[in-house]
């Protein structure tokens, strides 16, 4: 599945301002500078919006993504600060350091955007025109690097343009960002973890810890997410996951896609579809919730009806298969 829109690119400014948040609004994909690289955003809070980001990078699976804000109020009601998250915040932000903390009881942030976790990522960016935006919006906005997967990150509008022109909606041109290398990544877990290093240095946040960083395990690329078992970092389901399901069986839960009913489906303990008619945007939207309602159901297995490996199916398959591991 390929997409196809017309990428308008503006000049940062107030009319540019406007218009990136009239489209994050209306579910759409806006790449606009942050002091890093350039972000390929969307609102956080609509599922099929951030399910269109993977879809735009190509991604062949669902990395969790960092949730931008504009303030610390705003962070404050999607994530769970406790002290280190706290000295951190205060030290950093507005900045390139982006902090991995429990996800708030009222959290809006989509599952997908958090693969399903329990923590979320946030930031509250620097650069004035990522700044401009998020305020106008007044949501938090997902983005990752917005460059095609296994590209290297943005750090100018006509780059963006040359991996995203036609999958996007609109480029907002503040020029060269000018840290022009990703955040640096701590999770806020009982010892504080350098998830990734990035604009803010090591030994600049180890001296406002009064403590060292822990380290990831050595060969961990800091563009892959956590192993599963690390951190418990990778959403897994309770219930066994049986894959590629033509027909239900006695006890199982289903998890369905498409229109067309699969005998044993009406003894089934819980059916969701992940998109009656089989689109794989929604279907990616529906996944992690689903699979949490379905979990919590109670059933010994969840039966996977199967889903075409075209476009977002292969990031959603990714996920199923890891699920059934
Ligand atoms: O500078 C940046 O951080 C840029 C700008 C646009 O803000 N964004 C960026 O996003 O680099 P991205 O998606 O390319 O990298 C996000 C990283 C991924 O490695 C992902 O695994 C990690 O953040 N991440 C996100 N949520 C996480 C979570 N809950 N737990 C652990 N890692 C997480
Ligand atoms: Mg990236």
């Amino acid at each position: 599945m390929t997409v196809r829109t017309e990428t308008r690119m503006v000049i940062a400014g107030a009319d540019a301002t406007g218009a990136a948040a009239r489209c994050l609004a209306a579910g759409g994909l806006v790449a606009f500078p942050t002091e890093t690289v350039y972000g390929l955003g969307a609102d956080a809070t609509q599922a099929e919006a951030v399910a269109r980001i993977y879809l735009a990078k190509g991604r062949p699976s669902f990395n969790p993504l960092i949730a931008h804000v504009a303030d610390l109020d705003a962070a404050r009601r999607i994530g769970r600060f406790d002290a280190t998250a706290e000295a951190l915040a205060n030290a950093f932000w507005p900045g390139p350091l982006t902090l991995v903390v429990s996800r708030a009881a009222g959290c809006d942030v989509a599952d997908l955007a958090t693969a399903g976790l329990d923590t979320v990522a946030i930031r509250i960016p620097a650069h004035p025109v990522a700044r401009a935006i998020l305020a106008a919006f007044g949501k938090p906005v997902v983005a990752p690097s917005a460059n095609v997967s296994g590209h290297v990150s943005p750090t100018t509008a006509p780059h963006v343009q040359a991996d995203l022109a036609g999958r996007i909606d609109l480029i907002v041109d503040g020029g060269a960002t000018p840290v022009g290398l990703e955040s640096t990544i701590v999770g806020c877990f009982e010892r504080p973890l350098l998830l990734r290093p990035g604009g803010v240095p090591r030994g600049d946040i180890e001296a406002v810890l009064d403590r060292p960083l822990a380290e990831l395990p050595q060969h961990h690329g800091g563009e892959q997410p956590l192993a599963p078992g690390m951190l418990a970092s990778h959403y897994a389901p309770r219930a066994a996951v049986r894959l590629n399901a033509t027909a239900v069986g006695p006890g199982e839960a289903l998890l369905a896609f498409g229109p067309a009913a699969i005998p044993g489906m009406d003894k089934a303990s819980a059916v969701i579809n992940l998109s009656a008619r089989g689109n794989l945007v929604e279907a990616a939207a529906t996944l992690f919730r689903a699979l949490r309602e379905l979990d919590g159901n109670g059933a010994q297995t969840i039966a996977v009806m199967p889903i075409p490996d075209e476009g977002l199916g292969e990031a959603i398959n990714d996920r199923l298969r890891r699920a059934a591991i």
